[in-house]
């Protein structure tokens, strides 16, 4: 039977394994036995001691920038904050929520109640151009963040880097429990956080009306100014989400990933669904009236009733999000018009 002995090193964040005769150091190993029982702690031929062992294992922590960098960040994350204020952005690259506003640079995609077919697997990225694409990353995320991943051997090359994503979070704000989408996003995904200290969560499940977070396999803080980068089992093999308790204050990251040349991607639109008069009219009885009206007819009146008939429904439905935590979630059902299009709050990560 083949013995495993595994060496940890907590500081390091490092793992390594001797087989068989191999001898290790004293007082630094101990002896694991194969067993079944085992195999959840088992990652990369690895056997850990905890599951918390596991997800640290795929964790790098450093802080990288100082005060005076981390003030640089955020003034340009408010600039940013005062772009899209005015509008200047792409309508994809700001979303926001009530307790959240996401930024998206060089590539955004459909995710949450984006999405046509909901669930893990089904998210896709925006087309490169047209309407739908998003903003290129800005430049200041490519000399004062990108860069100094680089320079600190974090990242392979300044190109790997082909998304940018801003979070601005108010207290109370809160990203449920997901995994960021294997199809999409090479590893690792390497985050700053700003603005002030918070933690970032494993294994919590979320439940709503009220809001409430199991707690956490394990809880990692995340202090001002530190680069965060997860990869195997903290990345793939258990979710992470931050928990409204863990936004005391308003708080900022940037996420920083790589997007795979292949990941799936929608085709750009063929034609602006808005713009398109003839479905516009098809769809909509308002419309037909008013039209019929304007020719003087009578035959396709609205009534009250056929007007009340253009409200929401499947508000407010819960689904299971990344097989783990649950989201509150609304949609409409019927095609938006250019006059009912309404935006609703959300929880998506
Ligand atoms: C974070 O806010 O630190 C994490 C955000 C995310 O995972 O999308
Ligand atoms: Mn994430």
């Amino acid at each position: 039977m083949e013995r495993r002995w595994a060496w940890k090193d907590r500081e390091n964040i490092q793992v390594l394994t001797f087989l068989n005769d191999e001898s290790p150091v004293e007082n630094d190993v101990c002896l694991l036995d194969d067993d079944e029982d085992d195999d959840e702690l088992l990652d990369g031929g690895v056997l850990y001691e905890s599951e918390e062992d596991k997800i640290r294992a795929g964790i790098v922590q450093k802080r990288l920038f100082s005060d005076r960098l981390c003030e640089q960040l955020e003034e340009q994350i408010e600039m940013v904050e005062e772009k899209a204020n005015r509008g200047e952005y792409k309508k994809n690259t700001v979303d926001r929520s009530p307790l959240r506003v996401k930024y998206f640079f060089g590539e955004g995609y459909t995710y949450g109640d984006q999405l046509e077919r909901k669930g893990p697997g089904m998210e896709r990225l925006y087309p490169k151009t047209g309407p739908d694409a998003v903003d290129p990353i800005p430049e200041w995320i490519k000399k004062l963040v990108i860069a100094p991943c680089f320079r600190a051997g974090l990242i392979p090359s300044m190109e790997w880097a082909n998304s940018a994503v801003i979070n601005d979070y108010l207290p109370g704000g809160c990203i449920v429990s997901h995994v960021d989408p294997i199809q999409l996003f090479d590893r690792p995904i390497v985050s700053i956080n700003l603005l002030s200290d918070s933690a970032l969560c494993f294994g919590c499940k979320f439940r709503f009306k009220p809001i409430r977070v199991s707690p956490p396999v394990l809880r990692l803080p995340m202090k001002r100014g530190a680069v965060t980068l997860l990869s195997n089992y903290a990345a793939d093999g258990i979710t992470h989400c931050v928990r409204p308790e863990d936004v005391i204050h308003r708080r900022q990251v940037i996420i920083i990933r790589r997007v795979f040349p292949d990941a799936p991607r929608l085709p750009p639109p063929a034609v602006e669904p808005w713009n398109d008069l003839t479905r516009t009219v098809r769809l909509t009885p308002i419309y037909k009236s008013a039209i019929d009206e304007r020719r003087g007819g009578t035959a396709s009146r609205v009534s009250k009733g056929a007007n009340s008939g253009r409200t929401l429904t499947g508000q407010y439905r819960k689904r299971q999000h990344s097989g783990d935590s649950e989201v509150a979630s609304a949609e409409e059902s019927s095609p938006p018009t250019p006059l009912t299009r309404k935006k609703h709050p959300r929880i998506v990560f």
